[in-house]
């Protein structure tokens, strides 16, 4: 059959083609254009022509990653993320060995045996956010060094524990938004995870399915009990008491479910646009950034960033806001960067903005500031604090004032309302200007001291850790 024999031939060009391409290319540009965000267009065009010789009509465009390869603190970083992947790029492509790779956001469904071959060097492996259903036995051979796998927000309803063999340093896996079916399949796996040591393996995984273990994580399921026989009855009898169980889950929405997190090139969680009506427990502490916008957190309250230590910004803009409790971002000792815009704030109470010794940005626009004696702790913190830059502060009442910036609006209420500053004696401890200053100017040089250098020095991010 020549017709056969002929196609045979081009479409095995078409493979070399795309074997070879990549790396040529990324050499060619990378001279041209230095070591960052190398784009391979021109590769991808040039495989579309190769794909319009081929005699059948039907043959399908296959698109190479636009991928960027980068070099941070001497690690490479292969990033793939959200290129519409639909399998594992070759490692052939890369112009060196990647120390990370990261394949978040595509299409991919199947994870066949020897899919990462080429790959050794690799110590972490970014998957999450796929359509994953299936990992052959084999599909991680040859990761003896790698530490890290995301496996989270994919389709995989059962895993052996066979897949983790070849991985020997594993530290962190993550398997949450799966939806697992805990039966008799799963029992090693499941075993393998509650292994004391194995703490960071498969945290918040629950299973889907059956009914009765519906919500129960992996790490509590008695895997004593996943091959033994069921009876189709049993299971039904328990329903009503098994689904009483899951309201507990509800109660307040827990940072690993709500957000997609991604390590790079940061630790970012991204919670925008979840319907939040609170800041969502279980921030992991290596976190810099958060992006909590679009949802319908009218109340900050106190410890909500508790466990957030390291993060550097924080982006609440439209929320409804309408208080921050004094202590709502106490602890917050690193954030540059604070995006309250768009909210419905009036003030920000006297003490909310002591722990934001490094800030830098603060976003103030679309809030309904009132311009009264309330908002003068925000201009006295603004001016002790000249190195932040700040926008949208602005009166949007008393009508007198309506559209007046607050700087303004303050500077002109010392000059001339000496009288209305003795109204408000009441409490004077908090709302006299003369007393903050001097507290807030003590106050920050007793903390300077006590305050280790480390937290001065500018952060790197790290990787690995997100427990
Ligand atoms: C916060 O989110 C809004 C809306 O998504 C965006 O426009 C804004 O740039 C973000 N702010 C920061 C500081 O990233
Ligand atoms: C300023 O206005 C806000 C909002 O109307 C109000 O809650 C607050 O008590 C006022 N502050 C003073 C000192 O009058």
């Amino acid at each position: 059959m020549p017709a056969g024999f002929r196609m045979g031939i081009s479409l095995l060009v078409v493979f070399l083609l795309l074997l070879l391409l990549p790396s040529i290319e990324m050499r060619r540009q990378r001279k041209g254009r230095g070591p960052k965000a190398i784009r391979q267009k021109p590769t991808r065009d040039r495989v579309r022509g190769a794909g319009r010789h081929s005699r059948s009509g039907s043959f399908r465009l296959v698109e190479l990653p636009e991928c960027s390869e980068l070099t941070e603190s001497g690690d490479v970083f292969v990033d793939c993320q959200d290129r519409r992947l639909l399998s594992i790029p070759t490692s052939q492509t890369w112009s060196k060995k990647p120390k990370h790779l990261l394949l978040a956001q595509n299409q991919i469904k199947v994870l066949q045996d020897g899919a990462f071959l080429g790959y050794e060097s690799l110590t972490s492996l970014d998957l999450q956010q796929n359509y994953i259903s299936l990992v052959e036995e084999e599909a991680f051979r040859g990761l003896t060094h790698l530490t890290t796998l995301l496996l989270q927000h994919n389709r995989l309803g059962t895993l052996s524990e066979e897949v983790l063999i070849p991985m020997p340093n594993l530290r962190y896996l993550r398997l949450y938004d799966n939806p697992w079916n805990c039966h008799c399949q799963m029992e090693s796996l499941i075993r393998t995870i509650q292994v004391p040591s194995n703490r960071n393996l498969g945290n918040h995984a629950r299973c889907a399915k059956p009914f009765k273990l519906k919500g129960t994580k992996l790490k509590q399921v008695d895997p004593g009990l996943l091959c033994k026989e069921s009876h189709p009855t049993t299971d039904l009898e328990t329903d009503p008491i098994s689904s009483v169980e899951p309201s507990s889950l509800r109660s307040k929405p827990n940072a690993i479910n709500s957000c997609h997190t991604y390590l790079f090139p940061q630790v970012r969680m991204d919670c925008s646009k979840q319907g939040l009506t609170e800041v969502p427990a279980g921030i992991p502490e290596d976190v810099v950034y958060i992006d909590l916008s679009h949802n319908s957190i009218r109340h900050l309250k106190a410890r909500d960033f508790q466990s957030a230590i390291s993060l550097r910004t924080l982006n609440l803009s439209n929320n409804n806001m309408e208080h921050m409790d004094t202590a709502s971002l106490s602890g917050l000792l690193h954030l540059h960067e604070l995006d309250l815009s768009d909210n419905s704030l009036h003030f920000v109470k006297y003490g909310v903005l002591e722990d934001l010794y490094f800030l830098s940005q603060l976003k103030l626009g679309g809030n309904p500031w009132v311009c009264n004696y309330s908002i003068h702790y925000m201009v006295y913190w603004l001016r002790l604090h000249p190195g932040v830059r700040h926008s949208g502060l602005v009166c949007r009442s008393p009508p007198e004032h309506t559209g007046e910036r607050v700087e303004k609006y303050v500077s002109s209420y010392n000059r001339e309302c000496p009288k209305d500053r003795q109204n408000s004696k009441t409490d004077q401890d908090q709302t006299d200007p003369e007393l903050w200053n001097t507290a807030m100017e003590v106050h920050g040089e007793v903390e300077e001291e006590l305050e280790p250098s480390n937290l001065r020095a500018p952060q790197k991010y790290d990787i690995i850790r997100l427990s």
